[in-house]
């Protein structure tokens, strides 16, 4: 068993299709780790996660599930490189959480920054629920789960996500300090990320209809351009403008090369170019750019099979760490011997019977 190898575990919920914002706020980092061999990558789609907020419609999760992974794929995610999985294949991570939620303090979460922001701002749902409470619980149960000795658990995530680790780190300290040391404490690997705005400058969200997906046509791209947000002070042509506080610009900084970007900049600033050609040359680049990943992204869309396939066989591939993991703890919180401790050995006699499913 490999164990000085350090391992990088990080998860999306299925909300749908990719954007350029998590591609350069999560993707790119993610393929950087896959591609970096001191590093094991575990990348999981966080099915019960989507329900802390929307239990009661789960008719998407399914499918949205199939888009996240297909996204994953287009923006270069490797499955010979890292394991792709999906929580709800891995039974262990609820089992986990169970058990951390029986030492975490009530206090702990309801102190999550998130916590209280989300209840008071969020009106179209219910988040009344203790599910929505233990999301952090749930969150270092999936993280934890791929504990190991030796090499750390390295977790790559954005400024939003940080006290949410740091508060996993905590529960892990409580249940070490009870159980003894079983499960290793997590690492933020803060993803440094770019400003990526909407088309309209606030920050890039499908619900805001601001987004470019990366499954976006050139066509799309073209249009949705055009109507870009500028530095609204630059009203006529004749204006001289700020690219540093101009969306366009920012996206320029993303896809187009240095000669590019001193054009738009120096033109800007002097009036030498029009907004109109500013916009209009990002676009070629930001299409240039989008091609590979859109042909990758309409290639598995025909094949959603294969993209099944890959979620299947990485959640195979994960699950005897997590199922390893899960029986140390086992034995760490009821000890070696306890009937407990054996639930989790698969039983020969239960598994012959077809009808031991309704057990
Ligand atoms: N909470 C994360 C988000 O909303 C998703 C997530 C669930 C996650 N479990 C995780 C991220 C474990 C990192 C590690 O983005
Ligand atoms: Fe923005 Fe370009 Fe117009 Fe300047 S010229 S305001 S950078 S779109």
């Amino acid at each position: 068993m490999s164990n000085a190898i350090n391992r990088v575990i990080s998860g999306m919920r299925p909300t749908g299709r990719l954007h350029i914002g998590h591609y350069f706020g999560a993707l790119q980092n993610w393929v950087k780790l896959q591609n970096d061999p001191a590093y094991e990558c575990f990348y999981f789609i966080a099915a019960w996660h989507a329900l802390t907020s929307d239990y009661a419609d789960t008719s998407q999760v399914s499918q949205n599930t199939i888009e996240i992974a297909t996204d994953w794929l287009a923006a270069g995610l490797d499955p010979a490189k890292s394991t792709f999985f999906v929580q709800s294949q891995i039974p262990e991570h609820a089992e986990l959480h169970l058990l951390l939620s029986m030492v975490t303090p009530l206090g702990w979460l309801e102190r999550v920054p998130t916590y209280k922001e989300q209840l008071q701002n969020v009106t179209d749902k219910d988040l009344n629920t203790y599910g929505f409470l233990g999301y952090p619980v749930l969150q270092c149960a999936d993280i934890v789960i791929y504990s190991q000795r030796g090499g750390d658990l390295a977790v790559p995530v954005g400024q939003d996500q940080v006290a949410h680790i740091e508060l996993s780190r905590e529960i892990v300290r409580r249940f070490n300090s009870l159980y003894g040391d079983t499960l290793r404490e997590p690492q933020v690997l803060l993803t440094e990320s770019a400003r990526v705005p909407g088309t309209d400058g606030r920050k890039m969200s499908k619900s805001y209809g601001n987004a470019i997906m990366l499954s976006e046509s050139g066509e799309s791209i073209r249009a949705r351009t055009k109507v870009m947000v500028t530095d609204p002070a630059r009203k006529r042509r004749t204006d001289p403008g700020n690219p540093d506080i101009c969306p366009v610009y920012d996206w320029h900084k993303l896809f187009s090369p240095q000669q590019v970007l001193d054009w738009s900049a120096q033109g800007c600033r002097t009036a030498a170019i029009g907004c109109i050609e500013c916009k209009a040359a990002m676009a070629d680049h930001l299409i240039e750019w989008i091609a590979p990943v859109r042909a990758r992204r309409l290639e598995y869309e025909a094949h959603p099979e294969r993209v099944k396939r890959i979620l299947a066989d990485g959640s195979a591939k994960a699950r005897p760490s997590a199922q390893q993991t899960m029986k140390r703890v086992r034995e760490a919180v009821f000890g070696p011997q306890s009937f407990e401790a054996e639930a989790g050995i698969s039983n020969p006699a239960v598994a012959a019977k077809p009808t031991g499913a309704g057990n």
